[in-house]
């Protein structure tokens, strides 16, 4: 089969590391904003372009007689690449441009929500004035400022977080509502978050193992906040913080949006989905929905995946894929991103650096490449996540532990990540921390 892939970060990556398992019978063809040093090798061709311009994407693959496109990102997403290619008879794993808007309209998602599936969510509202914001304020409390389009992750201020005072908060309101002329305010949320993604096929979604992204640039939660430093996922497909009741409810909510969006549509779903979801004191909270895999999250699920990556990919293409086999492996997962110093405020000039790729392996971890050129005589930093490592084991604060070991001797200088990704003891602090939210004993206090 020949497979399409758009995109060229560390997600799109750990896509095409998958999707080469079987070199035999499947070959790939990306559609790339810049070569990537991992999917080069993997690729038989790479095309670079704008992946906003659907028709140059689409051209591509037709002329390289593509049978079944995966994207990545989501801004070819929200630009309608899936509908583009479908209509020129070309199977796509991703939702239409309708269906995007999910990710890309956070007030459309959020009256979605309330009109089709009526709970799970903050009290919230969109505002167009300064006054309107102070008014939910004092109705809610503290509240989360956020963007309504794409943010890259990193649009988001909280009150008591980044925003210290009601001026603060009411000055990011008006700077936003300058340039959208809306803004979407939440309650603000107090507990812990995590990724459950899905595949969606028609009618059929199939979990994916959680994961916890640490979004904070710095140890310890500090820092700006970032597209995502790294992810852990546990051997039972869970987070020892949440209940069963937060996974089936936060199951719940994916099975009801899928529905919601079909019907508001008009179109099946065929493609991945990613709740980021909040487990608190009162029960399980959509924070948002994405249209595509999360990035770390998707470094972990392709490391996990047992399945036959191009035929699980075709099936949710086809609307065929059902829950008839073991996806995931019952193992543990850990991702670390190494990133510029600076990184996300500023990254400064481009670092030029080698690599001891074979020490990585030795240890038996992987690398993925995302922000960055190169090759293995010598790479250059791009200014955002440049590589991650992914391991998997019996426990992530194994994993977790290898990492750190390997990275003391072989971290590029100019590159840092965060050390307590995965980490057993701040796993164990995020489940008493819970208990305490929650207002239970943990065991482990
Ligand atoms: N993990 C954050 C994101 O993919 O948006």
């Amino acid at each position: 089969m020949r497979i399409g892939l758009v995109g060229s970060g560390g997600r799109e990556h750990a896509i095409a590391k998958v999707l080469a398992r079987n070199p035999a019978r499947d070959s790939l063809y990306i559609f790339a904003s810049h070569p990537n040093p991992g999917i080069e090798p993997l690729a038989a061709t790479t095309e670079t372009g704008d992946l906003h311009n659907t028709g140059s994407v689409v051209d591509f693959f037709l002329a390289n007689h593509i049978d079944l496109v995966v994207v990545g990102p989501e801004a070819p997403l929200l630009a309608g690449v899936i509908d583009a290619l479908r209509d020129r008879g070309i199977l796509a794993v991703g939702p239409t441009q309708s269906q995007a808007r999910i990710e890309g309209d956070k007030a459309f998602m959020r009256d979605l929500l309330q009109r089709r599936v009526g709970w799970g969510a903050p009290a919230w509202r969109v505002v167009q004035s300064r006054r309107e914001g102070a008014d939910f304020i004092s109705e809610v409390g503290e509240v989360a400022v956020k963007p309504i389009g794409l943010t890259g992750g990193k649009g988001v201020n909280v009150m008591g977080v980044h925003l210290l005072t009601l001026d603060d908060a009411l000055d990011q309101i008006e700077i936003l509502i300058k340039k959208d002329r809306q803004v979407l305010l939440e309650e603000r949320m107090v507990g812990e978050e995590f990724s459950r993604m899905v595949f969606v096929s028609d009618n059929n979604v199939i979990p994916m193992p959680v994961a916890q992204d640490f979004k904070y640039a710095y140890d310890g939660d500090h820092g700006g906040m970032t597209g995502g430093m790294g992810a852990y996922t546990c051997a039972d497909g869970s987070l020892p913080f949440l209940l069963p009741d937060d996974l089936d409810n936060a199951d719940r909510l994916i099975g009801e949006t899928v529905d919601a969006l079909a019907a508001e549509t008009g179109e099946p779903y065929r493609g991945f989905l990613y709740g980021q979801f909040i487990a608190t004191a009162n029960g399980v909270r959509v924070i948002e929905f994405n249209a595509r895999l999360g990035d770390p999250e998707a470094i972990n699920m392709m490391a996990l995946l047992e399945a036959d990556a191009a035929h699980t990919f075709y099936q949710i293409a086809n609307g065929e894929l059902k829950q008839d086999q073991r996806f995931f492996s019952s193992l543990a997962s850990v991702s670390k991103y190494l990133v510029p110093k600076g990184y996300p405020d500023d990254v400064g000039e481009p670092l030029k650096f080698n690599l001891d790729e074979t020490s990585v392996l030795d240890a038996g971890l992987s690398i993925i490449y995302a922000s960055v050129i190169g090759d293995h005589n010598g790479y250059q930093t791009m200014g955002s996540r440049t590589m991650a490592l992914i391991g998997t084991g019996e426990e992530p604060g194994e994993v977790s532990s290898w990492m750190e070991s390997l990275l003391l001797e072989i971290q590029p200088h100019g590159l840092r990540h965060r050390v307590d990704i995965g980490d057993a003891r701040v796993i164990q602090s995020k489940l008493a921390r819970m208990a305490q939210i929650r207002g239970i004993r943990s065991d482990d206090e």
